[in-house]
């Protein structure tokens, strides 16, 4: 069985209420059930947490699974904690972004993650998280 983590960092547990016009209408729940009916074989960890602490855990406890979807929220752009914890995390890693980072405000377009993941998505809305966890069921496949 591929066993896949979904993790969500700061403030996207108001998702469909915050700002729909840059994060969409769907809520997290919503994208959930997305990637659940795209792959109904896989068995997902499909979490959110404002605490960077309880996101390093689980970063480090998906070492034990086939790969790491996440959307770091705005630790993105400053959190070497996660920088870290991800450095040291050897399964494929997919950093995801429901907006185009890069075509807002100067300071999103910085990541610390980017350099320790294998891929970025980023504007694609939920639709991403679909293509983030394709990339990573692909290469549970291949392994
Ligand atoms: C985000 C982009 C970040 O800059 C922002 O702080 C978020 C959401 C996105 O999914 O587009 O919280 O990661």
């Amino acid at each position: 069985m591929v066993r896949i983590f979904v993790l969500n960092g700061v403030n996207l547990k108001p998702l469909g209420e915050r700002r729909p016009e840059v994060y969409g209408e769907q809520t997290l729940k919503d994208i959930e059930q997305l990637v659940r009916n795209a792959f109904p074989d896989v068995e997902f960890a499909f979490r959110q947490t404002d605490y960077e602490g309880e996101l390093v855990a689980w970063i480090h406890e998906a070492a034990d699974s086939n790969g790491l979807v996440l959307n770091p929220g705005a630790w993105t752009h400053y959190s070497y904690a996660i920088h870290d914890a991800l450095e040291t995390l050897s399964v494929p890693k997919v950093e995801v972004h429901l907006s185009n980072v890069h075509s807002r405000e100067g300071w999103r377009r910085e990541s610390v993650v980017s350099p320790v993941v294998d891929a970025v998505v980023a504007g694609m809305g939920a639709y991403g998280y679909r293509v983030a966890v394709g990339f990573i069921f692909d290469a549970a496949g291949r392994g």
